[in-house]
């Protein structure tokens, strides 16, 4: 999960990572009075869950509590790369002599964690990441041992950072590193970490992704999840017990096993090349079951999604056998039918493993409308495809 700036800043603040006083609004009056509070100059900033909002225009410098006001009024409710802007967080502006770049992050290749830093932060690291790769230190850190001071001291000093902040920096990477651990966080960035001009090190900006694995220890985590954010077929899903990704293709796809089904989204999109570039829909797991029920609400969800063209169910019989799977689909169609109207796109079934032959017949003799068996995994793949292709 990752969180917005203004939730950063508050972890950050609790483990004693120096940030500036801020305040959330979002409405201009809530901007302007939380200015007035600050008092002084503050900055603006759109809280959305992506970068480069300096550039986009997202965060403006105001030097008035009306100036601000007339800031958060251009700022909320307008686009930034893609994401809407509901709330703005006012700060208090900094006076920036340097601004540098730190980042912790989970290295899975490495079996580690992996520590970025560079004395030339700002709006600009991804040009220099790619740029002057030299610029970017990056330092292996040990998942055993963590960052200590001295850990933090080389990293300084591979970034070579100036020497009258060394310490100080190295101190707030050290606290950063207890964001990092005690919170579960996959990645912690802050960028830019500024000296201001009297000498102090402050986290300006913070990006933190907490580890949905460790939520079972992290109950209060819960209070970071943007409910508005959801989609509503996953929210359902999650509801039912079922394992459903929407993603942003048009064949929906319905399989009993995570591998089969991870396969069926290959071969699915494989076959859509040859349709003009049809892809999968959705990730849905119906597991080892698929009952009448679990298969009618797995059919539910994915013909609710309004980009579903054709819909592939590949199922492999295995302890639940094909026979009882095409009862189940049969009963789940029929379930649908009752509940609504909307079973007007075509299914595709692929039987194969325990009992396919009397799972076939019994498809074939329900003798559904919308329904057409294939007899493999890729005919069924390429038939699906084909079927969303006509209907775009
Ligand atoms: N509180 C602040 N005071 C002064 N300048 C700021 C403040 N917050 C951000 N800035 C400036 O705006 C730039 C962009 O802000 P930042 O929060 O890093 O957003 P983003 O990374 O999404 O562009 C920073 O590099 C910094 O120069
Ligand atoms: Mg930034």
């Amino acid at each position: 999960m990752d969180l917005f700036e203004y939730q950063a800043r508050d972890l950050f603040a609790a483990h004693g990572v120096p940030v500036l006083p801020a305040e959330i609004a979002t409405s201009p009056e809530a901007a302007r009075a939380a200015a007035q509070a600050l008092r002084g100059t503050v900055v603006v900033k759109a809280q959305v869950k992506t970068g480069g909002r300096g550039k986009a225009g997202g965060v403006r410098l105001a030097r008035t509590p009306k100036e601000a006001e007339a800031h958060a009024a251009a700022i909320l409710g307008s686009d930034i790369n893609g994401h809407t802007v509901r709330t703005v967080m006012v700060a208090e502006a900094a006076s920036i002599a340097e601004e540098y770049y730190f980042s912790v992050l989970l290295d899975r290749a490495n079996r580690g964690y992996l520590a970025m830093a560079s004395r030339e932060g700002g709006m600009d690291i991804e040009r220099l990441a790619v740029e002057r790769p030299e610029a970017l230190a990056r330092v292996r850190v040990d998942a055993l041992e963590g960052i200590d001071a001295a850990k933090a001291a080389e990293i300084v000093a591979v970034a070579g950072l100036p020497a009258e902040v060394a310490d100080a920096v190295a101190a707030v990477i050290v606290t950063i590193w207890g964001v990092f651990t005690a919170e579960d966080a996959t990645l912690v960035e802050i960028n830019p970490l500024v000296r201001t001009t009297d000498g102090a090190i402050i986290a300006l900006d913070g990006k933190v992704t907490l580890d949905d694995n460790a939520t079972f220890r992290h109950h209060e985590h819960e209070r970071y999840v943007d409910h508005s954010a959801t989609d509503p077929l996953e929210a359902k899903a999650v509801e039912r017990g079922l394992n459903y990704v929407k993603l942003d293709g048009s064949v929906g796809v319905i399989g009993n096993g995570a591998g089969l089904v991870m396969s069926t989204l290959d071969v699915v999109a494989r076959a859509g090349e040859a349709h003009g570039g049809v892809r999968p829909a959705n990730f849905l797991d119906i597991g080892g079951g698929a009952s009448a029920e679990v298969m009618a609400d797995g059919l539910d969800i994915i013909l609710n999604d309004p980009q579903v063209r054709s819909v592939f169910v590949n199922v492999f019989g295995g302890i639940t056998a094909c026979d009882a799977v095409a009862g189940g689909i049969v009963r789940a169609l029929g379930l649908l039918g009752e509940r609504n109207d909307k079973i007007t796109r075509p299914v595709v079934v692929r039987l194969d493993g325990n009992n396919a032959d009397l799972g076939r017949k019994i498809l074939s003799e329900a003798d559904l409308p919308h329904l057409e068996q294939a007899d493999t995994m890729d005919g069924g793949a390429s038939r699906a495809a084909e079927l969303a292709a006509r209907k775009a």
